[in-house]
């Protein structure tokens, strides 16, 4: 198993994902601004990865403060979380990670600085060790839309690489072929910062799976030409109303899939679900560099000095193109508004 993020003997140890797939290589994170860091360059990246990773930066920033006020000491906590929030927007589990530490904390009651810092951190480590027991669920639930011999359409990367474990849309993968099924599966590049390309395409060879690289517009021709059974993603951010915000293409993809009507599903856990958000409409989309279209992968130009760019990282996907949406709670189907409340009242 691929170990993306690991916390061992007090240290934060992460592949840097943005040597992938040339080199295997792994920074150590310290302090906040070494998560703050990684986050927002992109060697950690994925929804679930982003939160615990922000998880860790909290806890780190709040051994920071030297404060034993325990009201002095919430500003500065409360400022951390201000700071983590900026370095990457779209994401709903890296915002989750740090509410859920700071809801602990104060639940807890205590008044003294050095029992706060330990619950920080014990909540960090809580939501670390959870993140393998999600993926797990999401796998083993979402087997009911997996039979044997079929053949899988993926973007960007929801896999090993983007949690603690086998990931969220990749976990039924990783579980299907636990239990002996047959699968094949074409990942798309996902231009331009290719997740597809560099990363799901790696972790699925790595293991042994059936993996077809192809680029994001090969998508129409293949689900046109070939056989696909299914088209599965991870998300970023779902609003109440089953809106999905994920990376950029998934919105386009989801279009061909009702088109060639080819089941279009997503897998995320509930917290990546901001109930705060009516629709999708409200969700926040990064932007990101120009350089990340006008370069190969940051290196040589593939485009005109100066040219003018629009790059969003993500698209949301109108929750009436969406089949299913997987969740460790079980499989939500449409009218997702008033299915999303149901699951959410058991
Ligand atoms: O920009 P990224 O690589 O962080 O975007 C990742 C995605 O869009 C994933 O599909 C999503 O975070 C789900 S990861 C389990």
């Amino acid at each position: 198993m691929i170990e993306t993020i690991r916390w061992k003997s007090g240290k934060l140890k992460l592949i840097d994902q943005t040597k992938l797939p040339k080199i295997l290589k792994y920074i150590i994170c310290r302090n906040k601004s070494d998560v703050w860091k990684a986050i927002h360059t992109m060697q950690v990246r994925g929804a679930p990865a982003i939160g615990v990773v922000a998880g860790f930066g909290l806890a780190f920033g709040t051994e920071q403060i030297k404060t034993k006020n325990v009201n002095l000491f919430y500003k500065e906590f409360d400022k951390i979380i201000y700071y983590l929030k900026t370095s990457r927007p779209t994401a709903k589990n890296l915002s989750w990670a740090l509410e859920r530490i700071k809801n602990k904390v104060i639940d807890m009651g205590y008044n003294n600085v050095a029992s706060i810092k330990k619950a920080a951190f014990d909540e960090a480590i809580a939501i670390y060790k959870e993140d393998v027991i999600l993926c797990r669920k999401l796998g083993q639930l979402g087997q009911k839309l997996i039979k044997n011999n079929v053949t899988i359409m993926t973007i960007c990367n929801a896999g090993a690489l983007a949690a603690v474990d086998f990931g969220t849309a990749l976990s039924l993968i990783y579980e299907a072929k636990n239990k002996g099924k047959n699968l094949e599966v074409y990942a798309l590049e996902t231009r331009p910062f290719l997740q597809g390309a560099r990363l799901t395409s790696w972790e699925l060879k790595k293991s042994g799976i059936d993996v077809t690289l192809i680029s994001d517009n090969m998508a129409a021709t293949v689900l046109k030409t070939k056989k696909v059974d299914l088209i599965i993603a991870g998300a970023d951010r779902i609003a109440r109303n089953g809106d999905t915000a994920n990376k950029i293409g998934t919105y386009g993809l989801a279009i061909l899939a009702k088109f060639h009507k080819v089941p279009f599903y997503i897998v995320a856990p509930f917290s990546t679900f901001d109930l705060k958000l009516k629709d999708g409409r409200q969700i926040p989309i990064e932007e990101r560099k120009a350089k990340e279209l006008t370069h190969d992968f940051f290196k040589q130009p593939i485009a005109p000095k100066g040219i003018k760019v629009y790059n969003p990282a993500f698209d949301v996907t109108d929750n009436g193109l969406i089949t299913a949406i997987v969740t460790e709670r079980g499989i939500i189907y449409p009218p997702f508004k008033e299915n999303i409340a149901k699951i959410l009242e058991k």
